[in-house]
């Protein structure tokens, strides 16, 4: 139970168990969060002394109630089965096994298996439970971890997978299988990761890894660099409060070891040789939600310091449009998780395409950076609530270090201006430190907007996508109706939106160079004060031009406007957290989210 609860944020719609005792299989599960099922339990928990698995749901097939909750059993409840992921073909499986007799009990497509095993399980007569495993994954099609138990092995836990994610959890005369390390970190910080269409046999005392003809299969193992009190809230009401004030250590981190005195950056993980990026030609940037807004970010500071054309889109959409890729292209695919489903795909098809790929990604040993060319970690640490805040600003942070490490291998500035930008991303952790020092008035003032039912977000250039990830937070936690816009398209269409009241938050950029941007955005805010806005105002300490138009003014440090994201986003966290906390939501676990998306 403790480990499914450091999961919960991974699915959070039912929970369920089976546990072998004494040769029989019994089940328990709930829906809605773990804290139902910790109830039932209490009530009646079964006797467990031996083995057990356990689920924490994200729903796709059939509503979130009791029956569809997993573990799934046969008919005859000897094999219990959890799945993540889905199964494409279930329709066609299950006509298959009721013609055959089954009877089905949820609408999930995840019952399948359980039924298919047994068949299989019957159809052998040696009850094996691998070599059943490993026949009914070949007839499987989509994405799949599939954890199985059988009442004659009472000593054994098998599994396998497809696209989603698995990791075993080496222990002394206990072993552990999750989706993630944080479920068994409190046991053991050995891992070892599965890879791609590989089943696992679990005993206490042993793993054996195949493939899924049988053969041994090759794994990497490794330590995790966190312990658990880092998945802990740490006195925190809830994670994300906690991981917000994390901020300046995980953009600390993310440096760390990474910027030499001398303004030389060391990007070893990367595995891509200088030669090798000297002769990109294009760089594509595939990503999902908050990470894609990361991935806009980058194509302003790539294009600039290097020169090299960069495109960015969401992961869910690239493959499908026939992108045009080569040898030349580098791909970069930024996955806090490693794992989210559509920029997996994207990943394949643009190996397959022989483009050179490179993750950026929290999550060490997932799938993503593993089917990568190249790697560059950001060192967040775990983060459990469901909205990215610490990860984001890490990603950020990433994503410029590989914009100036192209600067320099490929020359096309001077190395001073870069040097110069090298040394002011250095300062950045005191930077986010000064930001949360001076946060509380934003609390205060989206308590007052709780009752608002629009906000609107405008920003230009790299306030752009920090506007975009403004309204995408505010979305996920207070359920409100908010939406961005590039400041600059206001007058084409949006302006027709304000009225009298409605808040609009600006994030006005820096002042720096011509100022050209700032001074087009103050007309902006002119513009919609005059038709009614109320304005909230994200600008930089001193800039007195906005004064007069910010109904309420939120000031940031000064620094340059390609780093300013990395600050004029903390604003728009606090501000969705302490809304959505006005409302009453859970922030931690937003409805009808999770945190890594692992289906299509
Ligand atoms: C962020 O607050 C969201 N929960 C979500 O948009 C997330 O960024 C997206 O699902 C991508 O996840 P990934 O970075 O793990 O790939």
């Amino acid at each position: 139970m403790d480990g499914l609860a450091r999961l919960e944020y991974r699915g959070y719609d039912s929970a369920g168990i089976a546990v072998l005792s004494d040769g029989r299989l019994q089940t328990e599960k709930r829906a809605g969060k773990l804290a139902n099922l910790r109830a039932a339990l209490d009530h009646n928990a079964p006797a467990a002394d031996g083995i057990g698995i356990g689920h924490t749901r994200w729903a796709t097939h059939g509503p979130p109630t009791d029956v569809n909750a997993h573990p799934h059993v046969d008919h005859d409840n000897r094999v219990a089965v959890i799945h993540n992921g889905i199964i494409e073909n279930f329709a066609a499986l299950r006509l298959e096994l009721e013609e055959r007799g089954c009877k089905f009990t949820s609408e999930t497509d995840t019952e399948v298996t359980a039924h298919l095993l047994a068949a299989e399980l019957h159809d052998r007569g040696d009850n094996d439970l691998a070599a059943a495993l490993r026949s009914v994954c070949r007839r499987l099609e989509g994405a799949f971890t599939l954890v199985a138990m059988f009442a004659e092995e009472p000593d054994l836990v098998v599994a396998a997978r497809r696209n989603s994610p698995l990791v075993v959890g080496r222990g002394e005369g206990e072993n552990f299988l999750a989706s993630d390390v944080a479920a068994f970190i409190a046991h053991t910080r050995d891992a070892v990761e599965l890879g791609q269409d590989q089943v696992v046999e679990l005993r206490a005392d042993s793993v054996t890894i195949t493939d899924y003809d049988g053969n041994p299969a090759e794994v990497r193992e490794y330590h995790v660099d966190w312990d658990a009190s880092a998945a802990e809230k740490g006195g925190y009401e809830y994670f994300m409060l906690k991981e917000i004030v994390e901020q300046p250590r995980a953009v600390a981190d993310t440096l760390l070891g990474r910027v030499g005195v001398d303004g030389t950056l060391t990007l070893d993980e990367m595995r891509l040789a200088p030669s090798e990026l000297r002769d990109v030609e294009k760089i594509v940037i595939i990503a999902a939600g908050t990470s894609f807004h990361a991935g806009m970010i980058a194509k302003y500071a790539i294009e600039h310091w290097c020169r090299v054309p960069c495109e960015v889109e969401v992961a869910s959409e690239f493959r499908y449009r026939d992108p045009i890729l080569n040898r030349q292209t580098l791909v970069i695919a930024i996955s806090q998780s490693g794992e989210s489903m559509d920029t997996l795909m994207a990943v394949r098809y643009a190996r397959e395409q022989r483009a050179r790929v490179l993750a950026i990604c929290n999550v060490n040993g997932s799938t993503i950076p593993r089917e990568s060319d190249g790697v560059l970690y950001t060192h967040a640490g775990p983060e459990v609530g469901v909205a990215a805040t610490k990860t984001f600003l890490t990603q950020l942070v990433a994503c410029y270090l590989v914009g100036l490490y192209l600067a320099q291998v490929r020359t096309v500035k001077f190395g001073d201006e870069i040097n110069a930008v090298i040394a002011q991303l250095a300062n950045m952790p005191e930077q986010v430190e000064n930001v949360l020092a001076t946060i509380d008035p934003v609390r205060q003032l989206a308590r007052s907007l709780s009752d608002a039912s629009t906000v609107l977000f405008l920003g230009r250039h790299v306030g752009y996508p920090v506007a975009l990830e403004g309204a995408l937070k505010l979305k996920e936690l207070a359920y409100m109706h908010a939406e961005a816009f590039a400041a600059g398209e206001l007058k084409h269409g949006p302006i027709a939106l304000i009225e009298d009241g409605l808040p609009v938050v600006v994030v006005v950029p820096s002042r720096e160079g011509r100022g050209v941007l700032h001074d087009k955005i103050v007309s902006n805010i002119q513009e919609i004060r005059a038709r009614g806005a109320r304005t909230i105002v994200i600008a930089e300490e001193g800039d007195t031009a906005v004064h007069p138009f910010a109904d309420e003014l939120i000031e940031i440090p000064a620094v340059p406007t390609l780093l300013q994201p990395i600050i004029s986003t903390i604003p728009l966290q606090v501000f969705a957290c302490e809304l959505a906390l006005a409302k009453g939501n859970d922030v931690d676990q937003p409805r009808n989210l999770a945190k890594s998306v692992t289906v299509e």
